[in-house]
């Protein structure tokens, strides 16, 4: 069974420019994958991840999400999807400890362990030191790691995450990349990994799917099988081709 399947699937929303956010998009990803999907600005990344965690429905076409329809099933993948978003969106009010712990509480895990949890992950991400700071009083970098910990915390099956890094330096950016690939692997998780950076994608994904606008695969590379037949700056041109072009 794949762990994420987009079958003819499409969004429209009234109103919007293209009336197709997303249009027959058919998606495959395995167990223990670690896919990036990379695509310029507006072709339907974010649509694509809203309709996989089940924020809103598809217009046509089918998804499945580890066997359960996300939208009408939203409760049956309840703690089984961690998520990145672009800004931390840490709660203000809690400290780093217990915004990570705070998907454990949600699932009435008793206090000693969910803190016990929350505590091993800010120590893997080499934040424990500050684990009961609150995130107004952490740097743009820290509090993306206070993220990632968070979306580990709950042991999910799939890691998503919609540009984490986009507004880090380049540096911060590339060691949090490194580290969230190793986290994923580590722990056996599948992970979905949106970006309009190219670089980012070849430095993050197995495998590479090339979205255009309206939200369809355009051109899927095996990253090492790429890497080898054409160097990273061959693999870039490429991806760029198809972002860049039209009749994708
Ligand atoms: N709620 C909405 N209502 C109307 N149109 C929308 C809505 N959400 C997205 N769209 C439109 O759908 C298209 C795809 O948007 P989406 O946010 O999925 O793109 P994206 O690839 O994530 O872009 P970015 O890289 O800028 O985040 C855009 O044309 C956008 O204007
Ligand atoms: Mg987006």
């Amino acid at each position: 069974m794949k762990v994420v399947t987009f079958a003819g699937v499409s969004k429209r929303f009234d109103g919007g420019s293209h009336g197709y956010a997303v249009r027959n998009l058919d998606l495959h990803i395995g167990q223990g994958e670690l896919v990036a999907v990379v695509g310029k600005t507006g072709c339907g990344k974010s649509t694509m991840f809203n309709l996989l965690i089940g924020l809103i429905a598809p217009t046509d076409g089918v998804i499945r999400v580890l066997g359960s329809n996300p939208f009408a099933d939203f409760d049956a993948l309840a703690g089984k999807i961690g998520v990145v978003f672009q800004n931390d969106r840490l709660l203000p009010w809690r400290s780093a400890l217990d915004n990570v712990a705070y998907g454990l509480e949600l699932r009435h895990v008793a206090k000693e362990r969910r803190l016990a949890v929350g505590r091993d992950w800010l120590k893997r991400l080499g934040l424990e030191v500050h684990s009961e700071k609150y995130p107004h009083s952490l740097s743009g970098g820290m509090r993306q790691r206070v993220s990632i910990a968070r979306a580990f915390a709950t042991d999910p099956e799939i890691l998503l995450c919609d540009e984490p890094f986009s507004a880090l330096d380049e540096l911060t950016g590339a060691s949090l990349r490194s580290e969230f690939r190793r986290l994923v692997q580590e722990t056996h998780k599948t992970g979905i990994f949106v970006t309009h950076s190219i670089g980012e994608a070849i430095d993050i994904g197995d495998r590479i799917l090339v979205f255009c606008a309206p939200g369809h695969v355009a051109a899927e590379f095996a990253v090492p099988e790429a890497l080898r037949e054409l160097g990273e700056e061959g693999l870039k041109q490429r991806i760029l081709d198809v972002m860049g072009g039209t009749g994708a």
